[in-house]
């Protein structure tokens, strides 16, 4: 039976990982350590049941003890590190604790792997164990209208989470350079799917639109992201965990290219369709001050994945986003749960204080 340790699944992508994994794997014990910020949810893993294969600790990835005695009791095979402090927004307005977590949390669940899987004096690993660690495209920068980030587009972060989560895959780099240590990094392009906190573009649309809120888009709505659905990226992660060649890195890409404000008009779309509700329009469309050191583009060359794992997206976009809104409008007791209290002084102080733009003015302030 193969042991995970996987940090940050009471999250978006964890959560449908979790999922992902029982569903596809009989023989398998997945020990989920998370700290249970406000992105961590633990309804989400309600479905679960009393599935024995699924153990959840609430605890943080910088606790060296916690994880230490994770590593003695369950003699992990993989730790798949999902943990992280992961809105841009946050990270203007807060990035000590993205560095706390993104990186200093990385550290430690990386040399907590390496006491338990290394034998120091003779540096010699055990077979058959693996570090993962889940990154994103953003830490590869901004692209023009054309190209695409591989695998060696050198490293140019701009925000402070992207910033955070490139110092965090350098040090899993570094183990793997000095060490030996077996790793994968994954460079994903934007989530979409169930179980997404709504401070996030498709699920806050979602929610917004229902209620007949104010759909607030930044600037002028043209900043492209390349958009892959959720259960493909947990089947890429499945796949590099059990045959991704150590120290390698594999970008994890959907071909899906679209403009913010084309995705919040396809949502629009999609509701008005399921729901009929002539309130929902794109009069709620309101351009509100962009963010500051907003990346343009984003795009992914996913090629090498594919290539070499074999993996390739299986779910088209218009397919992934009619899923999309039909979980969370089946979900409305999920989304106003997690939509209560601490969020809503959040957006209030993110989108309150944005100043409107008016498009006579040309999307200027
Ligand atoms: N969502 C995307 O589109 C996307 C794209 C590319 C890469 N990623 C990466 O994938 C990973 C998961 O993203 P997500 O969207 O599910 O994030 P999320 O914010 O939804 O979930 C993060 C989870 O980590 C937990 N966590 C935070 N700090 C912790 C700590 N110190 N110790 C233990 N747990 C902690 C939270 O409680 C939460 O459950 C992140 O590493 C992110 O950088 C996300």
């Amino acid at each position: 039976m193969k042991k995970y340790l996987v940090t940050g699944c009471a999250g978006f992508i964890g959560t449908n990982f979790v999922y992902y994994m029982l569903k596809k794997h009989r023989d398998i014990l997945l020990v989920n350590l998370d700290k249970l910020t406000y992105a961590g949810n633990p309804a989400n893993l309600e479905g679960i049941g009393n599935d024995a294969r699924h153990i959840f600790v609430k605890g943080d990835i910088c606790d060296p003890e916690l994880v230490s005695s994770l590593f003695g009791k369950y003699d992990f095979d993989y730790v798949i590190n999902f943990a992280a402090e992961s809105h841009v927004d946050r990270s203007i307005s807060d990035p000590g604790v993205f560095v706390r977590t993104n990186v200093n949390g990385t550290f430690n669940l990386l040399s907590k792997a390496k006491d338990a899987w290394c034998d120091a004096e003779k540096n010699v690993w055990r077979e058959g164990k693996k570090f993962l660690q889940v990154s994103t495209d953003e830490v590869y920068g901004a692209l023009g209208k054309d190209g695409f980030f591989t695998e060696t587009t050198p490293l140019d972060p701009h925000s402070p989470y992207s910033s955070s989560k490139a110092s965090a895959d350098l040090f899993v780099k570094a183990f793997h350079d000095t060490y030996g240590m077996p790793v994968n990094v994954t460079r994903c392009s934007n989530n979409y799917g169930p179980y997404q906190f709504p401070e996030k573009l498709i699920p806050l649309m979602i929610n917004n639109a229902r209620l007949h809120r104010p759909l607030p888009v930044y600037g002028d709505g043209m900043q492209v992201r390349d958009w892959l659905y959720v259960d493909d990226h947990c089947r890429a992660i499945d796949t590099v965990c059990s045959q991704g060649k150590p120290g390698e890195v594999y970008n994890v890409g959907g071909h899906n290219e679209r403009t913010n404000l084309f995705i919040v008009k396809t949502v629009i779309d999609v509701m008005r369709e399921k729901l009929g509700d002539g309130g929902i329009s794109e009069n709620l469309i309101t351009h509100v001050a962009d963010r500051p050191g907003h990346d343009r583009r984003y795009g992914i060359d996913p090629t090498k994945i594919g290539r070499e794992l074999g993996w390739y997206p299986e779910t088209s976009f218009e397919d992934g986003i009619v899923r999309t809104v039909d979980w969370y409008l089946d979900n409305t007791g999920w989304m106003e749960s997690v939509t209560s209290g601490a969020y809503l002084r959040y957006y209030e102080e993110n989108y309150g204080s944005r100043r409107k733009l008016t498009a006579d003015k040309g999307f200027s302030e």
